[in-house]
């Protein structure tokens, strides 16, 4: 038997959203994926690149490169993609931190944090959320330490909801000293109040990275864009940093399906923007629906909402199973729910009235 690092015993494996039987009747909301399918030039595009499958991608990826470079204003080597960008935070991870180092991040937030610095052999610092799924930022301030190398910070946050106000963001990354790296992790943006479904000019990440140079900005096209099965992501950082991942990168991550599925995505910009304004006015009618009926819940600024039920989170599972939803549960912590089809929403809501009327809330509802 070979030798395994012993560190590895005690982390869990990723846990993916339950991904329906053959033939299962339900909506799948446990991956905050996009309910649409490709865009027609998104599909046409992705069907031209498949007469190359014979050949390895451009490592480079220099056309997706400049598209991007030019949509935010950075110069191309300031872009770095990945195999989606988990790949974009963990080769931040690995790029500045190793055994010894601290890694300080909100939790709960998105479970690949722990995974990725255990993996790099690093110290996870998860510093608890507020009462209302928020970070805590000057408790994330307060664990800065000597040993400090990296701070992430996901907003909107995966899987609370709440974007961390501009102010608030700006402050707490000029407070960070300039050598400790700053890791904004905006998957979600996109669906965020007064982000106009990505609009480069309002990315309040890049308008950090633009003045301290410490900051990186991971964003995907997972979400908004739809594209989660062909894995593509990237980070942008300053040319200092962004070379350094380039070093740690997975060489050929990014397919060519991937890269040209992406460019003609960015391209097809205004349909994609429809299709998250539509999804945002879904979540509003979900969020008002519930807010109305009593729940208490963070403020969603994401394509999910968060029922933070703790002990009452496994029997509520089952609740909304017997509704047809497959919903992401943490045990003990809460259940987050992906909005998505517009016909899942009326099962949303059932589901949560029966969780009310079996006094599965913890608390999280304003009886009445
Ligand atoms: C906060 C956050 N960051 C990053 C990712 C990774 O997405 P991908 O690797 O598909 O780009 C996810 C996926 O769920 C996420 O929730």
């Amino acid at each position: 038997m070979i030798r395994l690092r012993p560190d590895l015993a005690a982390l869990p494996a990723y846990r993916q959203g339950r991904i329906p039987d053959a033939g299962e009747r339900v909506f799948k909301l446990s991956s905050n994926e996009s309910p649409y399918g490709p865009l027609p030039p998104v599909a046409e595009a992705i069907a031209a690149a498949a007469a190359d499958v014979n050949r390895y991608p451009e490592a480079a990826a220099s056309a997706l490169t400049e598209a991007v470079a030019s949509r935010y204003g950075v110069a191309p080597d300031q872009v770095v993609f990945g195999g989606g960008s988990v790949e974009s935070v963990s080769q931040v991870i690995r790029a500045v931190a190793g055994p010894g180092d601290d890694i300080v991040y909100a939790w709960r937030s998105f479970e690949a944090y722990p995974l990725l610095t255990i993996g790099a052999g690093a110290t996870p610092v998860p510093v608890p959320l507020t009462a209302d799924g928020r970070h805590d930022l000057p408790a994330m301030r307060a664990a800065l330490t000597d040993a400090t190398r990296l701070v992430i910070l996901c907003t909107p946050n995966n899987p609370t909801g709440p974007a961390i106000p501009a102010d608030e963001l700006g402050e707490f990354v000029a407070s960070v000293p300039p050598e400790v790296c700053v890791l904004l992790d905006e998957a979600y943006l996109h669906f965020q109040a007064g982000q106009d479904a990505g609009a480069p000019d309002a990315d309040p990440g890049v308008a950090l990275l633009r003045e301290h140079p410490n900051v990186v900005v991971a964003h995907t096209f997972s979400k908004a864009h739809g594209l989660a099965g062909l894995r593509v992501g990237y980070a942008l950082a300053s040319i200092e940093v962004a070379d350094a991942l380039r070093k740690v990168a997975m060489p050929f991550a990014v397919t060519h399906l991937a890269q040209a599925a992406a460019l003609a995505s960015l391209a097809a910009y205004d349909e994609l923007a429809e299709r998250v304004a539509s999804l945002i006015d879904e979540r509003t009618r979900v969020t008002d629906a519930l807010t109305a009926a009593g729940w208490e819940l963070p403020d969603s600024q994401t394509n999910f909402v968060w029922f933070g039920l703790g002990p009452d989170t496994a029997a509520a599972s089952e609740v909304f199973a017997a509704h047809g939803l497959i919903v992401r549960a943490f045990p003990g912590e809460g259940l987050r729910v992906t909005i998505a089809e517009a016909d899942a929403s009326p099962l949303i809501l059932a589901a949560a009235a029966e969780l009310v009327e079996r006094g599965l809330t913890n608390g999280r509802h304003r009886a009445g």
